[in-house]
């Protein structure tokens, strides 16, 4: 009923606008008096903790993704090899775990099968299992060594949003503690991340208050067939989400690329008028932000539609057609702010398509078969 929607006609919408509450919850009481990092429910020794020599983060679709990004984060933080694997993919290859393999599954429900089995083959080769999960006492982390709970409270819509975001938290604050138990290079670090997370939630607001600009960018794509998206580091996995979000909610054909991997194929898709979204790199020393605007050149060049998703300040209206400023974030926290538009986006063209955007076809939420 709308009574339980506050008023928005989907809960897909509801939770979007939920998410500056979620990521502070999910924030909250992981900072001590003392200026450390503490997460109570880990159920893992510091001892245990400081013997990890590798990490494997599982899980299935959206969580897959929050996966993709902390793989950049928790290797940067930490020196610790981290792989992400689908987790249907898992156990059917012959993975190399040990003791000192901590194996990450992130599943917003808990409850996901293919999940489940890859913890419990995980388990069975003898590795720490931690789970990432927004359910209490669902499964997965019922059968886990440890857990992280992401505390975005209870997700209705199929496509998930504040469990992403939440589960975002979540891996940004274990690579963060496992570089304060361990002393890594990067502790310094830590105090200042930790502090540039707590201002994400006014960031995401600011995302949500500029919604009437993504929703007319979505009105005039009612007829679109095919969307695509670019990204290059911690932007990659948000143009994957982005495009798991379209092929979801607005059933259109739609692919997320790393923008170096444009000419080794997929600048081949680009014609007249294809919608091409572009989450930019922040520009930093590194010149990915400069090189991804040439990418974005020689795709607006053959004729694409592209919209910019930028750090304010930075002046692309030089290389897009449409600019969507995003506030200025360290680049490794930037997919917090960066997917907040896309949702809007794909939330909204599903809804003028005429689509049911909380129960969309084929869809469960949460799937308990293999
Ligand atoms: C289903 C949902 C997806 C979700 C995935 C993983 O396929 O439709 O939106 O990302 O499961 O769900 P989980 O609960 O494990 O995060």
């Amino acid at each position: 009923s709308a009574a339980k929607k506050d008023g928005y006609d989907w809960y897909m919408r509801k939770e979007i606008f939920e998410q500056p509450r979620a990521v502070a919850d999910a924030l909250l009481g992981r900072w001590s008096a003392e200026g450390q990092l503490q997460l109570d429910e880990l159920r893992l020794s510091e001892g245990e903790l400081r013997e990890i020599d590798k990490i494997v983060v599982i899980g299935c679709g959206t969580a897959n993704y929050s996966g993709l990004v902390a793989k950049y984060a928790i290797e940067h933080w930490t020196r610790i090899p981290c792989e992400v694997e689908l987790a249907h993919e898992f156990r059917y290859r012959d993975p190399i775990l040990t003791r000192n393999t901590l194996v990450v599954a992130i599943s917003q429900s808990g409850e996901t099968a293919d999940t489940l089995m890859a913890i419990r083959y995980a388990k069975l080769q003898k590795a720490k299992v931690l789970a990432i999960c927004n359910t209490n006492g669902s499964t997965i982390p019922r059968e886990s060594d440890a857990v992280i709970y992401t505390h975005a409270g209870p997700e209705i819509a199929v496509a998930s949003t504040k469990g992403f975001l939440t589960q975002l938290i979540a891996c940004y604050l274990l690579g963060l503690y496992l570089a304060q138990v361990r002393g890594t290079k990067f502790g310094d670090e830590i105090t200042a991340v930790v502090r540039e997370l707590e201002l994400v939630p006014a960031k995401v607001q600011q995302q949500l208050d500029r919604c009437e600009e993504i929703y007319a960018l979505a009105r005039e794509h009612a007829d679109t067939r095919s969307v695509l998206f670019l990204g290059r580091h911690a932007g990659f996995p948000v143009a994957l989400e982005g495009a798991l979000k379209l092929k979801e909610l607005a059933y259109i054909h739609a692919e997320g690329f790393a923008a170096g991997e444009l000419k080794h194929g997929p600048i081949a898709l680009i014609e007249e008028g294809l919608p091409v979204f572009c989450v930019m790199p922040p520009k930093g020393r590194d010149q990915l932000h400069d090189k991804m605007a040439s990418a974005v050149q020689e795709v607006r060049a053959r004729g694409a539609r592209t919209i910019a998703l930028v750090e304010e300040g930075d002046d692309a209206a030089s290389y897009a057609d449409t600019v969507i400023p995003l506030p200025k974030v360290p680049t490794l926290l930037q997919p917090l702010v960066a997917v907040v538009p896309l949702q809007l986006f794909a939330c909204e063209l599903a809804t003028v398509m005429g689509h049911d955007v909380d129960q969309p076809r084929n869809l469960a939420k949460s799937v308990t078969v293999e």
